[in-house]
């Protein structure tokens, strides 16, 4: 099944409760909880505490994206605070495999992220490894970006990969999604949506999320 996961970087902080609870109730399935700490990218959000207060209110997955320098500091703290799966950039990390299986050992999945101008054999250690290879499409950083056509063309490559070597990873897509393009989106064969603007900047988020899923339910496999 196809699945929708609203990025909380672009909701009303002073209304995280509720802005996930319609977001929930309008079936997205997953939560994308963006972690930037001002290095590695030149913003800053929030840590481990906010996915643990969230983690009350929520049965969503958590899909927690690590735009976060030295990573591995931090597994134990978010997995604690109820994560799900964590995503580390490959551009993070020196040994990939050994970032996959510290992930695994705390018993949550282990995704691996690259940025648009890393290429796609960056993933290829971790190929039998992965449960998620999300594929960013905007320079991570900030919401509200134009999509990279390029960037979007890894995951087609990704899809024929994986189908070659029967491997079994999602494929997920973030940034720069909205309703205009998702079906060019779809096309792609990707799993996994992350939409921050698309969903949390509509005038009715729930409505949002019910015509994205409308739309990526077209794409599930019969
Ligand atoms: C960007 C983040 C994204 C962001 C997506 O660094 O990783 O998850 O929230 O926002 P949109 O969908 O608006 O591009
Ligand atoms: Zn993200």
């Amino acid at each position: 099944m196809k699945r929708l996961a609203p990025s909380m970087l672009s909701a009303d902080f002073a209304e995280l409760k509720e802005q996930i609870q319609i977001i929930e109730t309008s079936g997205a399935q997953y939560l994308h909880l963006d972690i930037m700490d001002g290095h590695f990218v030149p913003n800053l959000t929030f840590g481990a505490p906010v996915v643990k207060c969230l983690r009350k209110h929520s049965k969503m997955f958590f899909d927690v994206h690590l735009m976060i320098e030295q990573p591995e500091k931090y597994f134990n703290d978010f997995v604690s605070a109820g994560a799900d799966l964590l995503n580390v950039h490959v551009e993070t990390v020196d040994d990939l495999p050994e970032a996959v299986r510290q992930i695994h050992a705390l018993g949550v999945k282990a995704g691996v992220t690259i940025k648009p101008d890393t290429s796609l054999s960056a993933v290829y250690p971790v190929l039998d490894q992965v449960d998620m290879i999300l594929v960013m499409t905007v320079y991570p950083g900030f919401s509200g970006q134009k999509l990279i056509p390029e960037a979007l063309q890894k995951i087609p490559e990704l899809f024929r990969i994986r189908q070659n070597g029967g491997y079994r990873f999602d494929i997920e897509i973030d940034g720069g999604v909205g309703l205009q393009n998702l079906r060019q989106v779809m096309e792609t064969g990707v799993d996994v949506v992350v939409a921050g603007s698309a969903v949390f900047g509509a005038a009715d988020p729930g409505q949002a999320c019910q015509e994205f899923l409308t739309i990526m339910q077209e794409y599930d496999r019969a």
